[in-house]
């Protein structure tokens, strides 16, 4: 076990769990939430805040700002309390109370958007205050996850290489799209190293990022209503898009067999079992997907009884877990 002096430093990146004894199909997922912002995120906001560091924007005395539906701004708050700046984190309801409550214990001042803008959604009234906070105030900086060079470049140094690294013989990788950092990152290390493995983007319904009709959406983490600046749709060969009802009945039946994990696990590996389905029935390629943090944050929502039933209704608890409504957008 590794000795550390600064909790970015942990970061467990050599972690797959093989899905075929749950699923019957070789996919893979590859779990980010062990370290100590708890997520995935961390890797971006590490890369994020040293390029701003090194380039003297940000250091002791800085306020930094973001809008995050919750991850990032976990991991922006722990990097704070670290290395001695401020943060502020806007965010909207759909953050949970957990995550909120973890970004205050690092010390974070945590603002909650609770108006959605008329046809930009939460997101576009989240960027809308930050704007504000930046005109109010010269010290404060705002790094902009949706348009870092850092989001996705952390991920094209060590998520994309992990991956290749350990499944030499990939046929296809599976990544969701928030900011599409992530996608990004392991999409262009993937495209230069070895273009030979698909790259398939995976989306919630009801997020425009690759086009769709804006429409409610209650899982963060996944899916906008603003088209993320980082995305280059050329780096991606497909899309599935996922209802969020299967992410619920796939996030559960994942934990009906030990595995705790976020809502956007439940996205993409719905979304990776849908596209198998359709584009490889045979059953023998290999695909790999992402759970990019734990279930904890999650016990309030998508692992509450009550809430999925208010949410999307009974069936989604009636059947068992097996998802029935994946379908492919192109
Ligand atoms: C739980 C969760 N899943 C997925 C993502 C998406 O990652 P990215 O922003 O790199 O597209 C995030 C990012 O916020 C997240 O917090």
């Amino acid at each position: 076990m590794p000795v550390i002096t600064a909790p970015h430093e942990f970061d467990v990146q050599d972690l797959f769990v093989d899905l075929h004894p749950i699923f019957g199909r070789r996919l893979y997922l590859k779990v980010e939430g062990f370290n100590f912002a708890g997520s995935i995120k961390l890797k971006a906001a590490r890369e994020i805040v040293a390029q701003a560091e090194a380039a003297g924007v940000l250091g002791p005395g800085s306020t930094l700002v973001e809008s995050s539906s919750g991850n990032m701004g976990v991991a922006l708050s722990m990097l704070a309390a670290n290395r001695g700046f401020g943060f502020v984190c806007v965010t909207d309801p759909r953050c949970n109370v957990a995550t909120r409550r973890t970004m205050q214990a690092f010390g974070a001042d945590v603002r909650v958007v609770t108006e959605p803008h008329p046809t930009e959604g939460y997101l576009g009234a989240r960027l809308r205050y930050v704007r504000e906070l930046c005109a109010a105030d010269e010290k404060v900086v705002w790094l902009n996850q949706y348009e870092a060079q850092g989001n996705w470049m952390a991920h094209y140094r060590t998520t994309g290489p992990a991956i290749a690294d350990r499944f030499p013989h990939l046929d296809v990788l599976v990544i969701g799209a928030g900011t599409t950092g992530t996608l990004m990152g392991c999409a262009r290390y993937f495209r230069e190293h070895r273009p030979d493995v698909r790259v398939v983007a995976v989306d919630s319904f009801g997020s425009v990022t690759f086009g769709g009709a804006a429409g409610p959406r209650h899982i963060p983490g996944l899916g906008t209503s603003v088209r993320p600046g980082l995305l280059d749709e050329s780096l991606v060969d497909h899309v599935v898009h996922v209802a969020e009802a299967d992410t619920v009945r796939t996030c559960r039946r994942l934990a009906a067999h030990g595995y705790h994990l976020g809502g956007s696990t439940g996205t993409a590996v719905s979304g990776a079992l849908a596209w198998l389905s359709e584009h490889r029935p045979d059953g023998r390629a290999t695909a790999v997907t992402i759970a990019p943090d734990l279930g904890e944050r999650y016990l309030d929502t998508l692992y509450d009884d009550s809430w999925v039933r208010d949410t999307f209704g009974d069936s989604t608890l009636a059947d068992g877990g097996e998802p029935d409504e994946r379908r492919a957008a192109r």
